[in-house]
């Protein structure tokens, strides 16, 4: 090779490995204080999306599966199971050494109507469910033994007041269903970790649920080793304060904390409802999708700050936080363009929609250098 194509070949390698090491990565970033993740879809764990697969292992150490482990995804009818697209979510995060968490075992949405039914019209009885519970808990963990570092075991079982929700799984089963379901997941899988996983938890009645839910399991000799808040945050909640509040109480559990579910909504809302249930649904109104075009500077930095704000609180609680997970990777796969209200342009995570980092993205890494800046 003549000595100038040799040099234009080497500057050509350096400028590429300088384009793909240039962008500093929250993995990074945190990497002394907690894992960093997000949710991911399958066109992006399939590699179908292969600018948001390479962004996923360029940003993030950690993957929870938004859909495909779910139970109406994986066991849809009584003897047939799944295991396809979970199998290739497990593989992307197996193949890049990421920390894989399976969301979710034992939830009252998203799981089909033939397991709470008896076939007749009626409602299953106990043996029954129990007995379907257990069926489904050993066959999708022994499955993902080894491999699935943790498992969303049961996830949103209170109401906002902090009072167990009325699910079809506590009114058919009983209260010790939360203990059954934590009880085959530890038999499907000794090695792996358990947790219990809700939103609005930032909220005193429903965090002090959460509190009495994990000591009840702690007491009845479970294993439980993590506490999961979702944080499907706003602009204007929650607090800081309710943020440190909530980090500070679960840390007293002595088993680990997580944000599981991060996102910041910053789309006007029909109502106060702050809750994060999958089942409510509002109408369509212009009015409440004001950014189709684009988000306009000034609201583009108000998300900067407030993700700067959370973070700084996390950075504070680095020490008893073992991973922060997004829901989401860019903000066009986000849930949040279709909920409450289908259809909408929304902006709530750190990378926008051709997955250029957002200025959010910059006061994140911030609060990872500055964890002085609460104390
Ligand atoms: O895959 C089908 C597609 O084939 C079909 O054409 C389309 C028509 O609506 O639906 C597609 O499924 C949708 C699925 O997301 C994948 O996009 C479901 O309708 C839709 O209900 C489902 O929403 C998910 C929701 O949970 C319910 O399972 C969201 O993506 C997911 O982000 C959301 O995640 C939940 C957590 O599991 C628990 N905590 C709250 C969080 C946000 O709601």
């Amino acid at each position: 090779m003549k000595k100038s194509s040799m040099l234009m070949t080497t500057i050509g390698v350096l400028a590429a490995t300088s384009c793909a090491t240039a962008q500093p990565s929250l993995k990074d970033a945190f990497k002394d204080k907690f894992l960093v993740g997000a949710a991911l879809n399958e066109s992006q764990f399939t590699e179908q999306n292969a600018a948001q697969a390479a962004l996923v292992k360029q940003q993030f150490n950690t993957i929870t599966a938004e859909n495909v482990m779910k139970w109406e995804k994986i066991h849809p009818t009584p003897d047939k199971f799944d295991f396809g697209p979970a199998v290739r979510f497990v593989e992307f995060g197996t193949n890049n050494g990421m920390v894989i968490i399976g969301h979710t075992l034992v939830w009252h949405s998203q799981t089909p109507a033939w397991v709470f039914a008896d076939g007749k019209g009626g409602p299953a009885d106990r043996a029954t469910l129990l007995a379907r519970m257990s069926n489904h808990i050993h066959t999708v963990v022994s499955r993902y033994k080894g491999r699935v570092k943790g498992w969303d075991v049961v996830n949103e079982a209170l109401n906002e007041d902090g009072s167990l929700r009325p699910s079809p799984w506590l009114k058919i089963i009983g209260e010790d269903y939360l203990v059954k379901a934590f009880e085959f997941a530890h038999a499907a899988d000794p090695d792996a970790e358990l947790y219990y996983n809700d939103f609005s938890l930032e909220n005193e009645p429903k965090r002090d649920g959460a509190v009495r839910l994990v000591k009840k399991l702690q007491a009845a000799g479970v294993r439980v080793h993590g506490i999961g808040t979702q944080t499907h945050a706003k602009m204007d909640w929650p607090s800081p304060e309710l943020v440190d509040d909530t980090l500070t109480a679960f840390g007293k559990l002595g088993v680990k904390v997580m944000i599981t579910e991060l996102d910041i909504d910053l789309l006007p809302a029909r109502s106060r409802d702050r809750s994060a249930d999958v089942s409510r649904r509002d109408t369509a109104d212009p009015a409440l999708n004001p950014y189709p075009n684009g988000l306009p500077d000034s609201m583009q930095q108000a998300l900067a700050k407030r993700y700067g704000e959370i973070f700084a609180v996390y950075a504070k609680h680095a020490d008893k936080i073992s991973r922060v997970t997004f829901w989401g990777v860019t903000d066009g796969d986000s849930w949040l363009n279709n909920w409450p209200i289908r259809g909408r342009t929304s902006y709530p995570l750190p990378f926008d929609r051709t997955g250029r980092p957002k200025p959010a993205f910059t006061e994140i890494l911030k609060a990872a250098a500055e964890p002085s800046r609460l104390d």
